[in-house]
């Protein structure tokens, strides 16, 4: 049977600031999910898009073709409610270690669909790899069976979820079509929508860290995802919350697994605390469980820590192994007395990925130890000689290049000086 459009023309369309009509847009997906539209054909479409953008109704369509390119999960066997959340993406956003067994501690189902780092922001399977044993993917019913029982789990989506997102993805990160918000909010939530929970928390990063610079972007990011949520039935919010800075300590896979459990155990930096406990709140309140225990008792009781020894342990994790630790270390010292005003995100996530925690290509391994650890974060007050930054690494030659990365990623002002420190959480869309 023949074609019911011809890809040329679709691209034609959107070159020229046209509008996609309903039909248009499910046969470019279908079609590209087939293979029927090529590769180059579909980055010069995203370029397009990219470029001239989409009204909100072509990209609720979009979203919905990449939904129906594959498989919608549903957890009704469930009695608990679900509850997700997803960041934008960031430099030692850890957050969702700590923060699922802690909303599962607090009563509600978290059934995480998480993906691996690319370029310098780290992924969550990558981090969760680093515990000897623990694996990524699970079936359908190994996670149903986990989610049952222990109320949270994080693994790798499986191929029948959104597979047009998947192939388009890897496209846009090879054509230099990621920073497009049509692009963006689609195929974040036609993941997040056909992964079936009912309630979804975004935490869309905003600062030199996060795809999207300024407020004002992300702001348009985020209503652009929340009504994607809602308009879908997800009770959908987001938080605009600061990447100009790193989260927490370190950037890094194992260091940020060490950094996670020493949240869990109750302690921990304050900013990975502060935001596991408010998104925490939001996905609660979501499921319609506020009013039940809180998120800061949970990990200051134990029950949250319970709940992620079980979670690691059901995926065959040993909860209680030594992290690996990178062969070589170098430390970056202050070189003069004063106050840290800035400590860039961005040049930390570089540095860590040049370091071996991060990938340049699909499919290579990264170092479970390398990364970066903070001593200081900005507003501290240091003296000449006192320790700013620990790289690891497996390999001493990648050392030289990540110092490159990091320069002018701190500055440290005279003594006495008021750094223009921003809150961690800028917004909140409903
Ligand atoms: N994360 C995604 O899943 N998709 C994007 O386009 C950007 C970040």
């Amino acid at each position: 049977m023949g074609e019911l459009f011809d890809a040329v023309d679709i691209i034609r369309t959107k070159r020229d600031r046209g509008e996609l009509d309903d039909r248009q847009i499910d046969w470019v997906i279908d079609a590209y999910t087939r293979g029927v539209v090529a590769d180059e054909q579909m980055s010069a479409l995203a370029m397009a898009i990219l470029l001239n953008g989409m009204s909100r109704r072509e990209i609720a369509r979009w979203t919905d073709a990449m939904i129906r390119s594959g498989r919608r999960m549903q957890w009704s066997g469930l009695t608990r409610p679900t509850t997700d959340k997803h960041s934008t993406g960031g430099v030692g956003d850890k957050i969702t270690l700590p923060l699922a067994p802690t909303v599962a501690a607090c009563g509600a189902a978290v059934p995480q669909l998480s993906g691996r780092g690319l370029g310098h922001t780290g992924g969550t399977l990558d981090k969760l790899e680093s515990i000897p044993g623990w694996r990524a993917s699970l079936s359908g019913d190994e996670m149903l069976a986990v989610l049952a029982d222990v109320g949270a789990v994080i693994c790798a989506a499986g191929d029948d979820l959104a597979p047009a997102d998947k192939r388009l993805y890897a496209l846009r990160d090879v054509t230099g079509t990621v920073e497009s918000i049509p692009l963006i909010a689609s195929s974040i939530m036609s993941k997040k929508i056909a992964e079936g929970t009912g309630a979804l928390v975004l935490d869309v990063k905003v600062g030199s860290g996060a795809f999207m610079k300024d407020v004002e972007s992300a702001r348009s990011l985020a209503e652009t995802m929340v009504s994607l949520g809602t308009d879908a039935g997800v009770r959908t919010i987001a938080l605009l919350t600061n990447m100009q800075t790193p989260l927490g300590l370190t950037a890094g896979n194992a260091l940020e697994v060490r950094e996670s459990v020493e949240v869990l155990s109750g302690g921990g930096p304050e900013d990975v605390v502060e935001l596991t406990v408010r998104l925490a709140r939001e996905m609660l309140a979501l499921a319609g469980l506020d009013g039940g225990k809180d998120p800061a008792d949970a990990l200051g009781d134990g029950t949250a820590m319970d709940v992620w020894r079980r979670m690691i342990a059901a995926q065959g994790g040993d909860p209680d192994a030594a992290l690996p630790q990178a062969r070589e270390s170098h430390t970056v010292l202050a070189p003069a007395d004063g106050v840290l005003t800035t400590l860039d995100a961005y040049q930390i996530g570089v540095a860590a990925w040049r370091l071996g925690a991060g990938r340049s290509t699909q499919g290579e391994t990264v170092q479970a130890g390398a990364g970066v650890e903070m001593h200081v974060k900005p507003g501290a007050v240091v003296r000449a000689g006192e320790p700013l930054l620990t790289l690891h690494t497996d390999d001493a030659a990648r050392i030289d290049r990540a110092l490159e990365a990091l320069t002018g990623a701190y500055v440290i002002a005279p003594s006495g000086s008021r750094p223009d420190l921003q809150p961690l959480v800028i917004d909140r869309i409903a």
